[in-house]
């Protein structure tokens, strides 16, 4: 017999990770919404012009079709993220699930699924996850939450989020079965989990391959998007020996009153406008010390003696600790979680991950080429994304359930 695929209406619907787990586990994704114009472009390219652009809280319900059979949706987690730290229970964004809500409420779907940080969880000490929970049992849904590791579904990635799942026939709430674990060490008799898949394991095949914005073959797989940030600096030219601001600041401005030569003058003398005035100012915060060329500059307009010449030109090589601790430390394990901003640099290379590495970590396919100007825009994408096979074996979940309550009303 062959059945109408179920039918998915998909909010905050961003480049279409979620949808596309959807889409892989036989669902047909009939609407979905996101007013990032980027996302959407994406989106249209790979999962088809059935996406709107536009804000949510302005579109109307009877501008969706009715009778999905799932409502999915991550709504906005900044607001709730714990990478946030002025995350705050009334931050406007949480409040974006209630156009969640209002959609439920008027298409009345057979299940939900909505996905979010874990932060959610400790927002207003549980309060803001428990009001959550209360209003959509309040429109007839029996809920459950989760927090699952997309890691442990096979995912390259160690990802943790909440997800909320609802339905409206009294029936279970599925969550798919763990898959993977850090070793292959059974767990019990009846468990056997395969090993969690590393970082180097998916993404290492790319390592020596130049960034460039072809379309390139590697392994008998053809690459898209292989492109990212190069300005990554592990090192910086500095001062070999210390100096102090204040110190250094007290003796150019007796040299200067020496001299008889305002900071304006100093300023026309090396034609930059206001930067003189910084090394004539006593202060950690915007005072300067003039740079190696500036100081000789300096020297011969002022004349001043050899005093600190040593300690202000000296300069050696430097290692950056900030840039040190951004450095991939997950290699052979799944990845750090992705982020919606920059994302790490690679683990022995001087460029941060490709977009498409990034998208290999969330598990999207070879063949999804993401849009938008910016390697921003395009990582911001694949960060927000629920991890494409982790919503697959979701929806795979959902599918069985629905189809066995169908199986039943039609025996
Ligand atoms: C966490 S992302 C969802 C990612 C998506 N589930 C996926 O798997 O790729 C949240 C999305 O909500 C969108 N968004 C935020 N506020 C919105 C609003 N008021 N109307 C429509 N979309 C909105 C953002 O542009 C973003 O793409």
């Amino acid at each position: 017999m062959k059945r109408n695929k179920l039918k998915v209406l998909s909010l905050f619907a961003g480049a279409g990770g979620m949808d596309l787990g959807f889409k892989n586990a036989g669902y047909e994704i009939i609407w979905a919404n996101d007013f990032d114009p980027d996302s959407v472009k994406t989106y249209k390219r790979n999962l088809g012009n059935h996406i709107v652009l536009g804000d949510i809280e302005k579109i109307k319900t009877n501008h969706m079709p009715n009778n999905p059979d799932v409502v999915i949706g991550g709504f906005p987690c900044q607001g709730f993220s714990i990478a946030n730290l002025s995350r705050r229970v009334d931050d406007s964004r949480n409040k974006l699930y209630k156009q969640m809500l209002r959609v439920i409420r008027a298409k009345k779907p057979k299940y939900f699924v909505a996905e979010n940080v874990s932060g959610i969880l400790t927002l207003g000490k549980g309060a803001v996850i428990e009001k959550i929970i209360k209003d959509f049992k309040s429109i007839g849904y029996k809920v459950d939450y989760k927090l699952l590791n997309a890691a442990d579904y096979g995912v390259p990635q160690s990802r943790k989020r909440v997800i909320i799942l609802g339905n409206r026939l009294d029936l279970e709430n599925p969550y798919p079965k763990q898959t993977h674990q850090i070793s292959t060490k059974q767990k019990n008799l009846f468990d056997m989990f395969e090993k969690q898949i590393s970082t180097k394991e998916a993404i290492n095949f790319l390592a020596k391959v130049p960034l460039t914005n072809k379309t390139i073959y590697v392994n008998n797989r053809v690459i898209h998007n292989h492109v990212g940030d190069t300005n990554v600096h592990d090192e910086f030219w500095g001062r070999k020996y210390p100096v102090n601001q204040f110190d250094i600041c007290d003796y150019l401005k007796k040299w200067r009153k020496k001299a008889g030569i305002s900071t304006k003058k100093v300023d026309e003398h090396f034609g930059y406008a206001h930067t003189a005035g910084h090394w004539f100012r006593k202060d950690n915060n915007s005072g300067s010390i003039p740079n190696p060329d500036d100081w000789r500059g300096l020297k011969k307009l002022l004349g001043f003696d050899n005093k600190y010449d040593k300690q202000v030109t000296t300069m050696v090589k430097k290692k950056i600790q900030f840039e040190q601790s951004l450095r991939i430390t997950n290699w052979k394990t799944p990845s750090d979680t992705l982020t919606a901003t920059s994302p790490e640099i690679h683990v022995n290379l001087k460029r941060r991950l490709s977009v498409r590495e990034c998208a290999i970590l969330q598990t999207f396919p070879d063949d999804f080429i993401f849009e938008g100007a910016t390697y921003r825009s395009m990582h911001k994408q694949i960060g927000n994304a629920v991890p494409v096979l982790l919503a697959e074996k979701i929806a795979k979940e959902i599918k069985k359930m629905i189809q066995s309550k169908s199986l039943r009303r039609a025996a």
